[in-house]
Order: C-alpha cells, then sequence, then structure tokens
C-alpha cells in the first residue's frame, strides 16, 4: 500500500490542487508564492486523535504539542481549544504561548541550556512542569521557586540509552548525545538525589525523547521498560511512585510513498500496552501518562507552494536533467540540505501529458546546495509561471526558515471550508530592515 503525503482535504482536479476547496491557482494568486498551506481540518483532526486515543488508553494523560515543530498564536489557541498542553523549548516558545493566555498549568519547559532568564519567566507565570536536563538545573530552577514563593513541579529528562532508528541529527538518546541525564551512568540517580533537597520542587516524574521520525515502536517499548524500572527504584528507595511519565514524542509521517508510519491509534495503543503491562510486572500503580508529538500533529497537514521562475536542461555525461528553480528554497526548507530529508513534488496548476524527466527543484539561493528535491521524474514540459507543490512541509520548515540572502520568509494560511486565512504573515522587506541600526 503507498501512503499519501497530503493533508486529508488536498484533491487534485484535473489536475489542480485544491485544498479544503481552494484551487492552488487561487490560493497563489491571493497570497503570493512561495506560502505554506495549512489544511485547518486536517491539524484539529490528528490533534484530537491524539487526545482521544489517549484518553481511551489511560485514566490520566496529556498530549503536549511539541511547538517546536511549528508554532504561532493561532496554532496555540487551536491547542488550547482542543485541550492539548504545549510543549516549549525556549523562551520564544514560551512567549508564543503565554500571549494568547494559554493555560499555564498546560505548558511543559523543555530545554538543555535555559538560560536564568527563561527559568525565571517559566516560575513566575507558574508553568505546570519543567524538564530537568541539567545537574546545575536543578539548583537554578529551586532558586527562582524561592524567590517567586512557588513550589515548582519538575520532571527529569532520562536519557535511556536507547539507539532510535532514524536519521542521526534527530535521534536523541543513544549515548553520545547531549540530551537527557543518563540512566546508566548513574546521573539521572544522582539529580534525583539533588532533587530531594530541595523542598521548593514537586519531582512529578520521568521523561525521555528517543528521536523524531520513527516508524516503529521497538525504542519507546525498550524506553518505557527502562523508565519504568528507574521509577521502581525511586520507590523502592523513596517509598513514594512518581505519579507521572512522559514519553516525548517522534511519531514518523509521510514525506514520500515510501514511507509507512504507524497510525495514530496504533501507536497509542502500544504505548498502552508497553506501560500496562511494564507497571504490573512491577506493582507500580499505572501514572498518568503524558507524549509530546510534534510533526505527526502539523507535519502533514501543510504543504508548500511554489511559482516556477526559470528552467534550464543541463547536460550529464550520460543524459540531460532539468533544473527547476522556485521562488523559495533553503530559506523555507532546510531539511533536505541538513538531513538528507526526501519529498515529492507535484504540478499543482494544470495537468501535463509530457514525458517524464529526470529533474532537481532548487531555489533561488547563491548556494549550489540549495536544493529542495534532488532526483524527481517531472513533466518536460513544466515551465516558468507553473506552480509547484510539495506536501508534508509542516513540521520544521517554517519553524527552521532563515532570511538566507535576505529573504522574506512565508507566510502559513489556513485553509478550512472554502475561505483561506493568513496565520503569519509574510515577511516584508520592512521587517528584515526593521533591527538594522
Ligand atoms: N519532545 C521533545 C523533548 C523533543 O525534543 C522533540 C523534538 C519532540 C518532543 C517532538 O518530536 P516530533 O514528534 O516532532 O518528532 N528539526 C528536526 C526535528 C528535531 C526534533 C527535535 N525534538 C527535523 O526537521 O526533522
Amino acid at each position: 500500500m503507498t501512503h499519501s503525503a497530503w493533508a486529508s482535504n488536498v484533491k487534485f482536479e484535473n489536475g489542480e490542487l485544491t485544498v479544503a476547496g481552494k484551487s492552488a491557482i487561487e490560493l497563489a494568486r491571493e497570497f503570493g508564492t512561495p506560502a505554506f498551506f495549512l489544511d485547518e481540518d486536517d491539524f484539529k483532526s490528528r490533534a484530537a486523535t491524539f487526545v482521544k486515543a489517549m484518553q481511551n488508553a489511560f485514566e490520566s494523560s496529556t498530549v503536549y504539542y511539541a511547538s517546536k515543530a511549528f508554532t504561532c498564536k493561532e496554532i496555540a489557541r487551536w491547542c488550547d481549544d482542543l485541550g492539548l498542553g504545549i510543549d516549549v523549548a525556549t523562551g520564544g516558545e514560551l512567549e508564543v504561548a503565554l500571549s494568547v493566555n494559554f493555560p499555564v498549568d498546560r505548558i511543559e519547559v523543555h530545554g538543555n541550556n535555559k538560560s536564568l532568564a527563561e527559568i525565571d519567566r517559566a516560575v513566575s507565570v507558574g508553568v505546570g512542569c519543567i524538564v530537568i536536563d541539567s545537574i546545575q538545573e536543578i539548583s537554578r530552577i529551586a532558586t527562582a521557586a524561592k524567590k517567586h514563593g512557588k513550589t515548582q513541579s519538575v520532571m527529569i529528562r532520562l536519557n535511556p540509552g536507547v539507539e532510535a532508528h532514524t536519521i542521526e541529527a534527530i535521534a536523541t538518546a543513544h549515548t553520545d548525545v547531549k540530551f537527557g541525564l543518563s540512566i546508566a551512568s548513574g546521573v539521572a540517580w544522582e539529580a534525583v538525589k539533588e532533587i530531594s533537597k530541595h523542598h521548593e520542587l514537586d519531582f512529578r516524574g520521568v521523561h525521555a525523547h528517543i528521536g523524531s521520525q520513527i516508524f516503529n515502536m521497538d525504542g519507546h517499548r525498550l524506553t518505557i521498560e527502562r523508565m519504568l524500572d528507574f521509577m521502581a527504584r525511586y520507590r523502592d528507595e523513596f517509598d513514594r511512585e512518581l505519579p507521572e511519565v512522559d514519553f516525548g514524542g517522534g511519531f514518523g509521517i509521510v514525506y514520500t510513498s515510501d514511507d509507512a508510519p504507524l497510525a495514530i491509534d496504533d501507536a497509542v495503543a502500544q504505548i498502552k500496552d508497553a506501560v500496562v503491562e511494564g507497571c504490573a510486572a512491577r506493582n507500580l500503580k499505572i501514572p498518568k501518562v503524558a507524549i509530546e508529538p510534534g510533526r505527526s500533529i502539523v507535519g502533514p497537514t501543510m504543504f508548500t507552494l511554489y511559482e516556477v521562475g526559470t528552467t534550464k536542461m543541463v547536460q550529464l555525461e550520460n543524459g540531460t536533467r532539468n533544473y527547476i528553480s522556485v521562488d523559495g528554497g533553503m530559506s523555507d526548507n532546510i531539511r533536505p540540505g541538513l538531513y538528507g530529508a526526501i519529498y515529492e513534488a507535484h504540478i499543482a496548476n494544470r495537468t501535463s501529458n509530457a514525458a517524464p524527466t529526470a529533474s532537481r527543484i532548487v531555489g533561488k539561493h547563491c548556494e549550489t546546495g540549495d536544493i529542495l528535491i534532488r532526483d524527481i521524474d517531472l513533466p518536460s514540459d513544466i515551465a516558468p509561471g507553473d506552480l509547484l507543490a510539495i506536501p508534508a512541509t509542516g513540521a520544521y520548515n517554517r519553524s527552521m526558515a532563515s532570511n538566507y540572502n535576505h529573504v522574506p520568509r512565508p507566510p502559513v494560511i489556513a485553509v478550512r471550508n472554502g475561505a483561506a486565512k493568513v496565520i503569519v504573515r509574510r515577511e516584508s522587506f520592512e521587517d528584515l530592515l526593521h533591527l538594522d541600526i
């Protein structure tokens, strides 16, 4: 079975892409290109599916949306309405959530090097949980809590020493990484003892995130075993059970038809089995269970729409390659360059019966590596003015966008029921010059 990389309300009619009733041609005319178009109902349905699956699986649960994948005020409002929490990894992501009065008790703060200012802000507004990722951070949080006269709930991020089968740069829990406190080396246990010295800290439980774009739950299952072992040890030594556990995100999505991710319900069902069996085996009460999906909520819901500006048939030793240049590039999608990520593309404005020809989709930046799709067969008649759509660009594209070559970052437009609204506007040259003195 091949899997679709398109958002659920994307259709092709006579070769023209439509999303939730708006055609690519209309959208390009109204909002310009390049632009990210977001299928709002698809986002909400994926988020709600996670929440419902977790509620069915566990008596108490939270789905934190990993806002690093993509956040803005409207996304934070949707998450609030749908009952999700938000995982923030920096002060900036925290400010987005606070700017729409996101319920602070559903905000969870991450980061391997939170600044004193970030810690102070998080504690002072009363975030639900801070996930500790270093020994040094423990006293910093305790000091902030004391200053604000608060008790701060904390978890610790464990490094369970599990190899996740994904791209190295986005695997996070093998041994030689900056994230988490290693169980095997004993530093995680040291953290537990250190936390117990600070009465301003309420130690709620353990967290792990083993990587991203993962297609099977073997790594999660092993991680859950190791985390539950740790919780059992805690119970035995401190005579108290940790009430919460958080397994992070990482659930894979379809980028090309070769990708075969688990359905959300299946992934959650496997977590449930591992937790229920693992707790029974250790005589632990089933804790409150949290997860932090980012990519698997927002990734499939967007596509990037580009306009073709130039084409160039380049002679190779054995054949030709059509270089198709679009009006964006590595500044709106660094993932091919950074991770070798592979995408698909489709003409979005018409059908073509021209023969498929070896092509490369490149951007407008002054860099050879500015490649969006290295190898793709596309109709040989693609011409300036054609619209190209690349699906599955919702996660880590706009959020990792840059202004390289002083290119303004594209807008994000939510489409629903035949209506489109800007949720992040296009950057202007004025925006770009705003910071210059
Ligand atoms: N929780 C924690 C603690 C994380 O570090 C991450 C991702 C997530 C949750 C969400 O993972 P997701 O469900 O989105 O896979 N820029 C890379 C991905 C980096 C992921 C970093 N942490 C990419 O473009 O693939």
